[in-house]
Formats: C-alpha cells, structure tokens, sequence
C-alpha cells in the first residue's frame, strides 16, 4: 500500500496544486491551446491569481480580485468552452488533487471546482443550469423556497 497523502492545510498547499495543475493543462492537447495560443496567458501573473482564488474558496484568504466570469465569457468566440471542455478541465483538476491530496479539504476543493464548472459553463452558454430548474426541486426545496417569496 502506498502511504497515506497528506490533506490541504495551508497556501503552501495550494500553490503545489495549482503549479502541478497548470503544468499539466499547459502540456494538455485540448486545452493547453486555449491557454498558451488563444488567451495567451501571462503565466507569471495567472499563477499567483490561481493562488488567491482558490486560498480564497478554500482558506477564506479574501485575497482574490477578479472577473472569473467575464473571463471565460470572451474565451466564447474563440475557444471551445462546451460541456466537455469543461468536463476534461475537471477530470485534470480531480486527478492532480487525487494524486497530491487525500481528505477532507481534497474533497471541498473538487466540490468547488464542480460547482464552478457548472456555473461558468452555464452562465457564458446561456444554458440553464438543471439544478435550479423549477422541475427538478425536491418537495422540501420547493416548500422552503416558498417561504423565501413571501418575505
Ligand atoms: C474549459 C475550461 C476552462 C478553460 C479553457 C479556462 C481557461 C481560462 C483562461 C484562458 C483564463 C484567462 C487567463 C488570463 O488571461 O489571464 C482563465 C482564468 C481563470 N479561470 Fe479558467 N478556464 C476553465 C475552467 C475554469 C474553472 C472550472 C474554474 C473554477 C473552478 C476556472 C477559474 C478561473 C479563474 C478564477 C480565472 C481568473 C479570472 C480572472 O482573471 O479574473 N476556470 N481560465
């Protein structure tokens, strides 16, 4: 048996994540390009801005400033940024986490990423997230969140 990984406890941490993240999506044959040829990213400035984010989503650092949104809504037009571009991106995601991390922060941080994933998706498609479709809520959801309206 190999010996147990450690978890995420600090931004120590979460630069070795990110690092080993963008050196395999910069080497990755569907997305690397998106990065290196159309975005053309400026890595020494992207990287410490990856560092903030997720410090931020999973330490609460509160040191991210940024437009995450806005940013993938202009890679649109020129990159492929469907549901299977977002799917790779996670499956690079979940696999370099797996491979460094284990426990309950290794867990929260692919949650996150996931969820992300959805909403970005979502939003620079215009695709309407099936989680929020009205069809698709639980009784309990739909009876909770009718107590929402009427405040
Ligand atoms: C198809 C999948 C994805 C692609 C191709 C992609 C690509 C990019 C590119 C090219 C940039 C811009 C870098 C720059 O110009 O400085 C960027 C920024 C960023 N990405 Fe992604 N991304 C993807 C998915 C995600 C996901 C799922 C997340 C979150 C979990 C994420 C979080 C971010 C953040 C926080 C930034 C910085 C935003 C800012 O500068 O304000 N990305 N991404």
């Amino acid at each position: 048996m190999n010996p147990p990984l450690p978890d995420l406890t600090d931004r120590t941490d979460i630069i070795r994540l990110v690092d080993t993240f963008y050196e395999r999506i910069r080497k990755d044959e569907k997305l690397g390009p998106i990065f290196n040829d159309i975005a053309k990213v400026n890595w020494a400035t992207h990287l410490p801005k990856m560092y903030d984010f997720w410090d931020t989503v999973l330490f609460r650092s509160g040191t991210f400033r940024g437009d995450p949104l806005g940013v993938h809504a202009r890679l649109v037009p020129w990159a492929d940024m469907g549901r299977a571009s977002f799917e790779h991106w996670l499956v690079l995601f979940r696999q370099t986490v797996a491979d460094l991390f284990e426990g309950t922060n290794a867990t929260v941080i692919v949650r996150s990423a996931e969820d992300m994933a959805n909403v970005i998706y979502s939003k620079i498609n215009n695709v309407p997230d099936p989680r929020f479709d009205p069809a698709n809520l639980t009784p309990e959801q739909k009876a909770r969140y009718a107590t929402y309206r009427g405040t």
